[in-house]
């Protein structure tokens, strides 16, 4: 009989499907691969890497560029392997018994729920109105309330996609005394971080990552922000060399070359528009707003349309037994192409159930 640890067989699962979809827009990914010149950089870089050397220098060359780039300090700075393991660790450190309260949106990130539960913290959702807005009077009276450690907000939103100003987001901060972690993961599509207030607010954590509008998911880079005070602590939750290399390397250059990647933020934030004004067009189908590079709908046959994009090997994101996303689908921008097709497949099953 294997001893596992404590509540190991009731922690949840994340519960995205993965799957090589011929159009794969469920993750929030780019659909798009690394921009040519880009690439050519990345490659010429890599093949200079030293394999058998532990990673030190390049975790500093882009640690000092992304410092630079804040007007922070280097040793504000914390990179994690994706922004996951950036919010695992700050859960964990903030986290540790039961006694710890950690108030998250929901529905949000799905994520959270089960770093809290990792962390064995005392997990507390806070539920986002009818429209999925979070309520800031009544967000920071719970954070206060219930005295809680650690209050995370996700800006923009996933996977509603809707956002707080970043007045709002300073409200908070404000007004709670706690770690406040602030995701923003698809904050490149928003074009408002909040960022510059970690200078001002030593409890606030700003999460980043390279995944989304980087098109970096493959090689999992992330990083946080936030007061030497705060990062001297939460790294000591890291294990030593986290990071490899290679992926070090490759944001390095990413992030060298970010201006080359604007133009297509640019295109998923214009496909979300145009994309958006379609689905509204639709009899039944209500669509959200947005500030990312997804949208999510709400249509009352959605576990049928889902199917059927299924067969169609089109894969958006369904949320299997979620009560505050019922009937809703999560489609993330692709190219412009895979964005016609799925549309087409959706106009079709629309006009179909209708008739
Ligand atoms: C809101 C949010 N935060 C964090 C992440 C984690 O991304 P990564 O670990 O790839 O940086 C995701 C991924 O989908 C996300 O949606």
């Amino acid at each position: 009989m294997l001893k596992y640890r404590k509540d190991l067989s009731l922690m949840p699962s994340y519960d995205g499907v993965e799957r090589d979809y011929s159009i794969k827009v469920n993750a929030n990914e780019c659909n798009l691969n690394l921009p040519p010149l880009v690439e050519e950089r990345v490659m010429s870089r890599l093949s200079r890497v030293a394999f058998n050397r532990y990673p030190n220098e390049q975790y500093d060359d882009l640690r000092d560029q992304i410092a630079r780039n804040f007007n922070v300090d280097a040793d504000q700075i914390l990179l994690g392997s994706g922004s996951s393991e950036i919010i695992e660790k700050v859960f964990y450190a903030f986290g540790g018994n039961s006694r710890k309260r950690i108030v998250y949106p929901q529905p949000s990130f799905s994520m959270y729920k089960i770093y809290a539960r990792a962390a064995e913290a005392h997990a507390i959702p806070f539920e986002l109105d009818d429209n999925y807005d979070l309520d800031v009077e009544k967000y920071i009276a719970t954070v206060n309330g219930e005295k809680a450690h650690l209050a995370v907000v996700c800006n923009p939103n996933n996977p509603t996609g809707n956002v707080l100003t970043v007045d709002q987001i300073e409200t908070i901060a404000q007004r709670i005394d706690c770690a406040f972690l602030l995701d923003e993961a698809y904050v490149e599509f928003y074009g408002h971080s909040a960022v510059n207030l970690v200078k001002k607010y030593p409890h606030l954590i700003v999460a980043r990552t390279f995944s989304k509008a980087y098109g970096l998911a493959g090689a999992r880079v992330g990083y946080m922000i936030a007061n030497r005070n705060v990062t001297k602590m939460i790294e000591k939750t890291f294990m030593p060399y986290h990071m490899n290399v290679l992926s070090l390397a490759t944001a390095d250059i990413v992030y060298q070359m970010r201006d080359e990647f604007v133009p297509r933020i640019q295109m998923m934030i214009a496909e979300r528009k145009r994309m958006s004004g379609r689905l509204a067009a639709l009899d039944g189908v209500k669509v959200y707003p947005s500030e990312t590079n997804f949208i999510l709908i709400k249509y009352d046959r959605a576990v049928e349309l889902n199917r059927r994009l299924e067969e169609l090997d089109i894969g958006v994101r369904y949320f299997v037994g979620n009560p505050r996303l019922e009937n809703c689908l999560r489609i993330s921008m692709g190219t412009r192409e895979e964005n016609d097709a799925w549309f087409a497949a959706i106009e079709k099953f629309v006009r179909e159930a209708k008739a």
